[in-house]
């Protein structure tokens, strides 16, 4: 299989192309960090897979549709849409450059790649997307509004582009981890509700992909949580999110 993977150079990324370095599949693995990113692309040749390392800044527009042309040219299986960024749970007012660079990063960048992979996928008749959102998007933090608010376009990207490419056989998917041990959560200075290991959370979005889930947010009883509060009525509501407001130093 040939497997695409953005944001491969530490956490979730690096995880998942370890996991498929097992498989003896062709990985493509994308990140800035060239040094970390090689580190990860080594240790997937040990295990079996064959490795591209593609080191880019996924906010460069143009060269995004530069890579998704050459990525393009081949047969894609999988793509896995899982860089991202996160600014930290404050309490002041988010910058408007912080809310542009999150914007960029953990949405506008993943249109860049796709567009010219998208009809690629559409004369193959076949391929999977992955998009890595968060469960931050289905409710949005006083402390992270930014980052919830760019998760949450995100996923309706997701969710249109499931019904557009679902005639041709690809399949969509968007995951929605909670919290999960990487680089992303270590800035946390609260304590993280159903926290997973960096291995935990990749065996539960290997399974729903290997399941093609089109929708998985996890762990359940967090989501089931969120579900719940969506369903108060205002007033409740806003007493139970400002009680659980990830503010509290751990
Ligand atoms: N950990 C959690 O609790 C959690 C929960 C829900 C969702 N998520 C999502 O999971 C995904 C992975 O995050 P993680 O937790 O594994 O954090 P992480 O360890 O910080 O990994 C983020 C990855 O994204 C890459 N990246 C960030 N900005 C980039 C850019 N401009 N260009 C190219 N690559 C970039 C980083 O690589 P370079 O720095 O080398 O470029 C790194 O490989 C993110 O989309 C995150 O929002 C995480």
């Amino acid at each position: 299989m040939r497997i695409i993977i953005t944001g491969a150079s530490s956490g979730l990324g690096e995880a998942l192309a370890l996991h498929y370095a097992e498989g003896e599949n062709d990985l493509v693995l994308i990140a800035r960090r060239q040094e970390k990113l090689q580190k990860v692309a080594d240790e997937c040749l040990v295990l079996g897979a064959r490795v591209e390392t593609v080191v880019a800044d996924v906010n460069d527009f143009i060269l995004m549709k530069s890579i998704g042309e050459q990525l393009a040219s081949e047969k894609i299986d999988r793509l896995i849409l899982n860089a991202g960024i996160s600014v930290g749970h404050s309490g002041g007012v988010t910058s408007f450059d912080d809310f542009h660079r999150l914007f960029q990063t953990n949405f506008l960048s993943i249109h860049a790649l796709l567009e010219p992979i998208i009809p690629k996928l559409i004369e193959q008749k076949s391929g999977e997307i992955i998009f890595i959102s968060s469960l931050a998007s289905l409710l949005s933090m006083p402390t992270s509004i930014a980052y919830s608010s760019s998760k949450r376009a995100l996923n309706a990207y997701a969710e249109g582009l499931r019904y557009q490419l679902k005639p041709y056989g690809i399949d969509v998917m968007t995951i929605l981890p909670g919290f999960i041990e990487s680089e992303m959560t270590k800035k946390n200075n609260f304590t993280m509700p159903f926290f997973l290991s960096t291995q935990q959370g990749v065996k539960r979005i290997t399974n729903a992909i290997a399941k093609k889930k089109h929708f998985y947010p996890f762990p359940f009883r967090f989501y089931l949580m969120i579900r719940f509060v969506q369903l108060l009525p205002h007033p409740l509501r806003d007493k139970i999110v400002n009680f659980t407001n990830f503010k509290k130093g751990a």
